[in-house]
C-alpha cells in the first residue's frame, strides 16, 4: 500500500506484475484454499485450518469414506455449512473482472466452494471437483446438495449413503480435467498462483509445467511456500483480497 514518498516494495511489485499481465496472453490462475479464507472458509494447513480439527487420513481419503461414511459426513456437513454461508470476496470478483476484460483466460482451482463462479468467472476448471452435487457409488444416480441438504446422512433412493462429487485423497483427478489443465499450463505465458501451499499432487505440478514452458510465475500468498524460492518470479506477500484487487487496479491503469 502506498506510504509517504517512495511506494513500498509490495506496491512496486504489484505494478511490475500488472505490467507483465497486461501485455501477456494466455494468462491463467491456479488457486487454493487461501483465496477463500477471507470469505470465511478456513484453509487446510494454516493455524486454524480444517486439518488441525479433522485428521485428513480419517476424513479425507476415499478409503475413510468407504469404511466409515457416517463419520466422514460429520466433517462434510461442517464444510457444507461454511460453503453455504460464504460469499465471493474481492479476490474472486477481481479475477472475474480480469476474465471479462480479457486479461485472464482460465482459472484452475483446487477449491470445491464454487466461489469463482459466484464471483463472475466463467472459465473455471475444478481440479478437485465441486461439493454442490452428490453421487451414488452403487447405482450412479446423482443429486444436488440442495435437494439432499435436509437429510442428516444424504442417501440414495437405492439406500446407499451418497458421496459428494469432490476428489478424495486416493482418488484420481478426472482424465479430461488432468489433460486440459496440463495443456493450458504448458501454453500459459503467465501463471498467477493464489493462496495455495502447493503441498498436494498432481495440482502442484501445474506451476512446474508452466515454469518449464517459460511462463512468468506470479505468486500471491500470506507467506512463502516451496514455490517462492524455486520458481516464483514475482512474489506478492499479503492477503489475496487486497492484492488481487490492487493488481486489477494497476492492470486497468496500464490502459492495455
Ligand atoms: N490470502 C492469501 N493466501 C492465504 C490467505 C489469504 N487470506 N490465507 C491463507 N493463505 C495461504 C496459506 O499461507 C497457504 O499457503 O493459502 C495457502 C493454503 O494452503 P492449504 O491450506 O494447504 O490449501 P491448498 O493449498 O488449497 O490445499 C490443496 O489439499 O487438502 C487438500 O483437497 C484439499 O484442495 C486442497 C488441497
Amino acid at each position: 500500500m502506498m506510504t509517504e514518498g517512495k511506494p513500498d516494495l509490495l506496491t512496486q511489485r504489484i505494478k511490475q506484475a500488472a505490467e507483465v499481465i497486461a501485455v501477456s496472453s494466455p494468462v491463467i490462475a491456479l488457486t487454493g484454499a487461501g483465496i477463500s479464507v477471507e470469505s470465511g472458509i478456513p484453509d487446510f494447513r494454516g493455524k486454524n485450518g480444517l486439518w488441525s480439527k479433522y485428521d485428513p487420513a480419517r476424513y479425507a481419503t476415499i478409503d475413510a469414506f468407504l469404511s466409515d461414511p457416517v463419520e466422514v459426513w460429520n466433517m462434510l456437513r461442517e464444510m457444507d455449512e461454511l460453503v453455504l454461508a460464504a460469499k465471493p470476496n474481492p479476490a474472486h470478483t477481481a479475477l472475474g473482472i480480469l476474465e471479462k476484460k480479457g486479461f485472464l483466460q482460465h482459472i484452475i482451482t483446487q477449491n470445491i466452494d464454487n466461489l469463482h463462479q459466484a464471483g463472475g468467472s466463467l472459465n473455471v476448471i475444478e481440479y478437485h471437483g465441486n461439493c454442490s452435487t452428490l453421487s451414488c457409488l452403487s447405482c450412479n444416480r446423482r443429486y444436488s446438495m440442495e435437494e439432499k441438504r435436509h437429510e442428516y446422512l444424504p442417501t440414495c433412493e437405492c439406500g446407499r449413503i451418497l458421496k459428494p462429487d469432490i476428489v478424495f485423497f486416493g482418488e484420481g483427478i478426472p482424465e479430461e480435467v488432468l489433460n486440459l489443465s496440463f495443456d493450458i499450463a504448458r501454453k500459459a505465458r503467465v501463471l498467477l498462483i493464489i493462496g495455495t501451499s502447493a503441498q498436494v499432487s498432481p495440482a502442484n505440478t501445474i506451476p512446474v509445467v508452466a515454469s518449464k514452458n517459460n511462463a512468468r510465475v506470479i505468486e500471491i500468498n500470506k507467506e512463502k511456500t516451496w514455490l517462492t524460492e524455486q520458481l516464483t518470479d514475482i512474489f506478492l506477500e499479503g492477503g489475496a483480497g487486497d492484492i488481487v484487487s490492487g493488481l486489477l487496479k494497476e492492470i486497468i491503469k496500464t490502459g492495455a
